[in-house]
């Protein structure tokens, strides 16, 4: 059972089925469906909130939903590990909040979760994901070709990039 995580400025708190309305009105901005397309309330429900593979946090200021983080944990034992995503309401942007959601999830797979490695996949040129995790320590490792599909239906290249303790 997740429980609550605490960043220098965001709180990190297991999301339910009632935060699906604050997260599906996220995922309709545009700055953030270019990246996370076609999430309605239904899909919210079921691939986001409800989902049995997926570790899903709502990133918080105070009681307010700014947007949400989530891992995958890769459970074969020779291959452990895990991966992570993230939106923000881009009226959180550029404040150092995404960072912050990272780093502090990035922490609690490593220190509670016991991780050795933790991968991200942004698509090529989603400048503002690779700065981000750049600064948490990821280090870019290859492009995936055709990894993801775009909101217009194409396949896009991924980055991929991971993380080990020692670059935190
Ligand atoms: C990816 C995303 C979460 C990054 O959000 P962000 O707010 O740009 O990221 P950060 O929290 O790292 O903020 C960095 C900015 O805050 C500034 N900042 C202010 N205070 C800061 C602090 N304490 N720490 C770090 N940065 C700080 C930085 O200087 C930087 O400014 P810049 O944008 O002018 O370079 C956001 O763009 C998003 O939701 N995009 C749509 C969805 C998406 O692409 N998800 C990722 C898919 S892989």
């Amino acid at each position: 059972m997740a429980t609550r995580l605490h960043g220098a400025s965001v709180t990190l708190r297991p999301a339910t089925p009632a935060d699906a309305e604050a997260l599906t009105k996220i995922l309709a901005e545009p700055e953030v469906t270019q990246w996370w397309p076609r999430y309605d309330h239904a899909r919210v429900r079921d691939v986001l909130v409800d989902s049995p593979d997926t570790t899903v946090y709502v990133i918080a200021l105070d009681t307010e939903i700014i947007g949400s983080v989530q891992y995958v944990e890769e459970p074969a034992r020779d291959y452990r590990h895990a991966s992570l995503d993230l939106f923000l309401d881009p009226d959180q942007h550029g404040k150092g909040y995404a960072t912050d959601a990272v780093r502090t999830l990035v922490r609690h797979l490593i220190y509670d979760r016991s991780h050795h490695r933790i991968a991200v996949y942004p698509a090529v040129d989603n400048d503002r994901a690779i700065k981000t995790f750049s600064r948490v320590g990821f280090r870019s490792v290859g492009i995936m070709r055709q990894y993801e599909r775009t909101a217009d239906g194409t396949w896009q290249d991924c980055l991929l990039m991971d993380l080990l303790e020692h670059d935190l």
